[in-house]
């Protein structure tokens, strides 16, 4: 993996600074198809970049206009279920930094926690915890990307979080405000484990984002991350988890979802 030949490579084919990161997860790839004069770099084409296998993750940079900014979109995510080490989680992160964004929206499927969520509803993330049982900056820091002891106090900006929540409201949309749990899956939480983490102040939980926002911390990336709630948590109700439920909401609630990270976008 090295990092000048990833950008090298892109900057083959991609002239203009995206000022915005956008990471979309699963089922929530559409927005990438609304980015005008679109350029496409597949993550198998970036030399020692991970590529996903996850369903519902394209695995592609896609560069262009989007509501008047020049974006780079992930269209797929890396997650660390896949087998791929914290380092490659992160790269993508690192790799738009490297390439000039200022500000980072993730978005992200997550099952509710929080009882006074409905799936298909959207939380915006005000703070994680990290149950991922690893942490993607050990090893030798990098201080090109930042310091060694990285301040987590402000991961999730509170200028974006304001801007996201007067969007929604503007769009009659309704946004609640939570913590993210990560865990590392793929198995999803057994009952047991989310009756523990709503006590430990949980409001969702999901598989991925929360390396992405330590690396983006790290380097002073500001982050805003949404999750859509496409179902209720193991134990929340009496039903079996299923991922065909994950995706099927995601699909049913991408409209929505553009709608909101699109107006959020233009106000940036
Ligand atoms: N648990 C973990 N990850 C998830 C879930 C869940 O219930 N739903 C969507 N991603």
């Amino acid at each position: 993996m090295n990092m000048e030949d990833i950008i090298r490579h892109i900057r083959q084919y991609v002239s203009e600074t995206p000022e915005l990161g956008i990471i979309l997860g699963s089922g929530l790839g559409d927005l990438a198809a609304q980015i005008e004069d679109p350029i496409c770099v597949n993550y198998g084409d970036l030399p020692g970049f991970p590529v996903s296998t996850a369903p519902g993750h394209a695995g592609r940079f896609v560069f262009g206009r989007l509501c008047g900014k020049y974006v780079v979109c992930m269209q797929g995510r890396v997650h660390y279920y896949e087998g791929h080490p914290m380092e490659k989680v992160i790269l993508p992160v690192r790799v738009m930094k490297r390439l000039g964004i200022r500000n980072l929206i993730v978005t992200n499927a997550a099952g509710g926690i929080n009882t006074e969520f409905q799936v298909g509803d959207f939380m915006l993330i005000r703070d994680h915890i990290n149950f991922m049982g690893v942490n993607p900056l050990i090893g030798k820091n990098d201080p090109d990307f930042g310091p060694r002891f990285c301040d987590m106090s402000y991961a999730y900006t509170p200028a974006l979080r304001r801007l996201a929540k007067d969007t929604a409201e503007e769009l009659d949309v309704i946004l609640h405000e939570g913590v993210y749990l990560g865990c590392s899956g793929p198995s999803y939480e057994t009952p047991a484990e989310i009756r523990a983490f709503r006590i430990l102040g949980a409001d969702a939980v999901g598989m991925s984002t929360v390396p992405e926002v330590i690396a983006a911390s790290h380097c002073g990336l500001p982050v805003l991350a949404i999750s859509l709630i496409t179902n209720m948590a193991a134990g929340v109700l009496d039903v079996k988890l299923s991922e065909e439920e994950v995706l099927e909401i995601g699909a049913r609630r991408a409209d929505t979802m553009q709608k909101l990270v699109r107006s959020i976008i233009t106000k940036l």
